[in-house]
């Protein structure tokens, strides 16, 4: 949080926070722009060059002239296609339409429509510490309570739920569940989402499901959406994109999917926000989620071998400890045998190591004494990354 005394700026800026990882990514170039290696862990983004065809898609309609506005929703053929990929994909039992969609540039920017659209002032708002900040900067920007539950280590990174249970209550407006996980790489149980979303009915809340990970899976099972269960598409926003999945980060294109109503409420946000999305960014979209899927299958497998030699190479390192993640492309090893300043650590290792990574508690309290290391390098430059900090490490003083 920034603490500002400029009467230029307003007061409520100092409930604004920030995504960290873009801070180490600037300090991790300046150091590259002075020759040295630096391996980027830091940011949460797939390394790989976006598939073929959904660049085609762009450039094509780029030259066919889909230069102007769009609506605030995006185009109907994007949503309609949204809607039918999230109702295959989750095993929807009732299908979406495409009023149920909304299209944004990235799903971050959406989070803060979604909370704008829902959130007044000291209502209760619960998510899972440690997190993807967005969800904190928005919420305590709009004055909600923030209720921060922690996530277990020793649950592989998932919930107590008993304890999610003891929070809850009819003043509860909406929760936010992310699964796969930023930053553990932890994955809800069918059974945990099964209690959610019990206590959701009880207890009248929406669930915000943050699913940018989906494609991102490690597990033998299949992903689960808590939309599809029983009752719970009519109270359930989701929230999805082609950052991770398509390796399509710097094209900022993000949705959420929602009952009608609130949908347009959210709609009316990005009216007055960003206005559309890019044209011909929503073509690529389309051919994204109606071309090959065989790109995306190829990446996460090079995903899970970046994932089995990151965590065992930092299980090797004396002092350290790793979970195994089982989705995302996060490892978040335990380092609180040598600090529990891991902000400190990261920035050793960046300076010294010429390792970016994150410090844990940049994403929540319950985040220290942990680093985040996002596994889109290549398996060479992890084995780079795992010999400098094995060697380096010692040298750090807390
Ligand atoms: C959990 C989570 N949600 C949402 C986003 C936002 O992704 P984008 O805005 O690139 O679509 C990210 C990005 O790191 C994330 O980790």
């Amino acid at each position: 949080m920034l603490a500002v005394h400029d009467k230029r700026i307003a007061d409520s800026i100092s409930r604004l926070g920030a995504e960290n990882a873009f801070q180490v990514l600037a300090r991790a170039k300046e150091i590259e722009a002075t020759g040295r290696r630096v391996v980027h862990m830091e940011i949460g983004e797939p390394d790989f060059d976006t598939p073929e065809h959904i660049k085609k898609a762009a450039i094509e309609s780029l030259m066919g002239h889909d230069t102007h506005y769009t609506p605030s929703a995006g185009i109907m053929e994007l949503r309609e296609t949204v809607a039918d990929y999230a109702t295959r994909f989750r095993k929807m039992p009732e299908p979406y339409t495409a009023a149920n969609v909304t299209v944004a540039p990235g799903a971050k920017p959406i989070i803060w429509n979604i909370l704008s659209a829902i959130l007044n002032p000291g209502d209760d708002f619960i998510y899972f510490d440690p997190a993807y900040p967005a969800y904190g900067s928005a919420s305590t920007y709009l004055q909600a309570n923030v209720i921060r539950i922690p996530l277990r280590e020793k649950l592989n990174w998932r919930m107590d739920l008993d304890e999610l249970a003891s929070r809850v209550s009819s003043k509860t407006k909406a929760i936010v569940i992310n699964s796969p996980h930023n930053p553990t790489g932890g994955v809800l149980l069918r059974s945990d989402l099964e209690r959610i979303a019990e206590l959701a009915q009880k207890h009248d809340f929406l669930v915000i499901a943050d699913e940018i990970y989906s494609r991102n899976f490690y597990l033998d099972t299949e992903f689960v959406s808590i939309a599809s269960l029983p009752g719970m598409k009519e109270r359930t926003i989701i929230v999805d994109g082609f950052s991770k999945a398509y390796a399509m980060t710097g094209w900022r294109l993000g949705y959420a999917i929602m009952p009608e109503e609130l949908c347009k409420v959210v709609t009316l946000f990005n009216n007055n926000t960003f206005s559309c999305v890019t044209s011909f960014v929503q073509k690529a979209g389309i051919a994204a989620l109606t071309g090959p899927d065989a790109p995306v299958v190829e990446m996460n497998e090079m995903f899970r071998k970046r994932r089995d030699k990151i965590v065992s190479g930092l299980n090797a390192i004396p002092g350290l400890s790793c979970t195994t993640p089982e989705g995302a492309f996060y490892a978040f090893p335990n380092v609180q045998q040598y600090t529990h300043d891991d902000k400190a650590l990261a920035n050793f290792l960046l300076e010294q190591a010429g390792v970016a990574c994150g410090g844990g508690s940049s994403f929540g309290p319950a985040g220290a004494g942990y680093l985040r290391f996002s596994y889109a390098a290549s398996l060479d430059d992890i084995d780079y990354a795992l010999a400098q900090i094995r060697e380096m490490l010692p040298k750090f003083k807390a």
